[in-house]
C-alpha cells in the first residue's frame, strides 16, 4: 500500500492485502448461530496450531489484559516472576499492582530463564504460581520451556505455569499439552499477523478448576466468564468481528502453507538474519542458545548510525526498529514473522545494505 512504510518492527507487523481486505467484511450478529459456526470451527483450528486440547478464547483486547486475568485467576499464595526483558518486567508489575506478593528472578537483559534458578525458588514452597515470558519481544530471546515444562512435572505438579507467547505463538511452535502449559496467550499484533487488540487465550482445567475457588476477580476479566459463553461457542461481550474473520483468514493462509512449513519458514528467516548480521560483523545480543526465530537483536558493536538508516530505510519504504528502551542505537531489532516471508525479508536486508553502502 502506498504511503504506509512497510513493517519490520516486532509489532505491529505487516498485514498482507488479502488480511487487510478480510478486516472490512460486513458485520454479522454476536449472539447469531452464524458466529458460533465461525467461533467453534476457529477454536478447532487453533487448538492444532497450538497442539492442545486446551480451551481457547477470543478475547477482544490487548494481551497486557491477560497479564492481569492470569494472575488474577490462579494466584492465593505468592507468584514467581522470572524477568529477563522489558515485558516480562511489565507482568511483574501488573502482579504487584494487582496486590500480589511477588519474587522476581532478575536477568540482564539478552539472557534466557534458567530452569535451576526456577526449580531454587519454587522448591522454597512459598509460590503456586510461575510467570514467564517465552520470547522476550525487548530483546529477541526464547527461552527453553522444554526444560521448565520437565521441572514443573517432576517437581510442582501443582504449580501453575503461565506463558506470555506474544510475539512467538503462530511464529514457534509450542506443543501446549505437551508442554503442560496452563495459561499461555497471544495478542495478534505480532506472529498472527493480524491488528493489534485483540487476544488469543488458552487455558488447562487446571487452570479453570483453580479459578473456581478464587474470589474478587472482578467480572471483565474472569476466565469463567469467557467459559460460559466457550460452551456456546460465543464470547461473554461483543467481540472485535472484523479480527474473527481475519483470523479465519490466517488459519486459511497456515493450512496452505503447512505447518511445519511455518514453523521451518520462521527459524530460516532467522539464521538469514543471524548470519546477515555475522556477515557485517555485528554481534546478536541474545546468548546463545537462547536466540529468538521472530526477531533477531544486533547488537551494533559497528556503531552504525541507526536514526540516519532509519531515515533512509523510511524513504525506502520501511518501518525499521531502533532498539528497545535504553537499548536504542545501541541494539536494534529486526521481526521476521507472520506475513513476512523470505523474500520480503531478503529485499529488505537488500535495500538495508544499499543504505550502508550510501552512508
Ligand atoms: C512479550 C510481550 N508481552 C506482552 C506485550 C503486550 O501486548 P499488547 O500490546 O497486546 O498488550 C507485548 C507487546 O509488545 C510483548 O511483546
Amino acid at each position: 500500500m502506498k504511503n504506509f512504510p512497510k513493517l519490520f518492527i516486532p509489532g505491529p507487523t505487516h498485514v498482507s492485502d488479502d488480511i487487510l481486505d478480510i478486516l472490512s467484511t460486513p458485520q454479522i450478529g454476536h449472539r447469531t448461530p452464524e458466529i458460533s459456526e465461525l467461533i467453534g470451527g476457529l477454536t478447532k483450528r487453533l487448538q492444532q496450531v497450538l497442539y492442545t486440547k486446551n480451551h481457547i478464547y477470543l478475547i477482544s483486547h490487548a494481551a497486557t489484559g491477560l497479564w492481569e486475568m492470569g494472575v488474577k485467576n490462579c494466584a492465593k499464595k505468592s507468584i514467581l516472576h522470572a524477568v529477563n526483558g522489558a515485558f516480562s518486567s511489565k507482568w511483574s508489575t501488573v502482579s504487584d499492582k494487582c496486590g500480589f506478593k511477588t519474587h522476581v528472578i532478575n536477568y540482564d537483559w539478552g539472557l534466557g530463564v534458567k530452569v535451576e534458578d526456577v526449580d531454587k525458588m519454587l522448591s522454597t514452597g512459598k509460590f503456586d504460581v510461575f510467570a514467564m515470558v517465552h520470547n522476550e519481544t525487548s530483546t529477541g530471546v526464547k527461552s527453553n520451556l522444554s526444560e521448565i515444562s520437565e521441572l514443573l512435572k517432576t517437581k510442582y505438579p501443582d504449580v501453575m505455569w503461565l506463558v506470555d507467547a506474544v510475539s512467538s505463538m503462530a511464529g514457534i511452535k509450542i506443543e501446549v499439552d505437551k508442554l503442560g502449559i496452563d495459561f499461555i496467550f497471544a495478542s495478534t499484533q505480532k506472529a498472527w499477523g493480524l491488528p493489534a487488540g485483540f487476544s488469543i487465550l488458552c487455558a488447562s482445567d487446571k487452570f479453570i478448576k483453580k479459578s473456581e475457588r478464587i474470589n474478587n476477580k472482578g467480572y471483565f476479566l474472569d476466565i469463567l466468564t469467557y467459559e460460559k459463553y466457550y460452551q456456546k461457542c460465543q464470547t461473554p461481550s461483543t467481540p472485535s468481528i472484523p479480527h474473527i474473520f481475519a483470523l479465519k483468514k490466517v488459519l486459511d493462509i497456515i493450512q496452505d502453507e503447512g505447518i511445519d512449513n511455518r514453523w521451518n519458514r520462521h527459524k530460516e528467516m532467522a539464521s538469514l538474519t543471524q548470519n546477515w548480521a555475522s556477515s557485517h560483523n555485528q554481534s546478536l545480543f541474545p546468548e546463545v542458545g537462547c536466540r529468538s526465530e521472530t526477531i533477531t537483536c544486533i547488537n551494533n558493536i559497528q556503531n552504525w548510525d541507526i536514526n540516519k538508516i532509519n531515515d533512509k530505510l523510511l524513504d525506502l519504504g520501511y518501518r525499521m526498529d531502533r532498539g528497545y528502551g535504553n537499548l536504542r542505537g545501541k541494539a536494534f531489532r529486526i521481526a521476521h514473522m507472520g506475513n513476512i516471508y523470505k523474500n520480503d525479508l531478503i529485499e529488505y536486508l537488500n535495500d538495508f545494505d544499499k543504505v550502508l553502502n550510501d552512508i
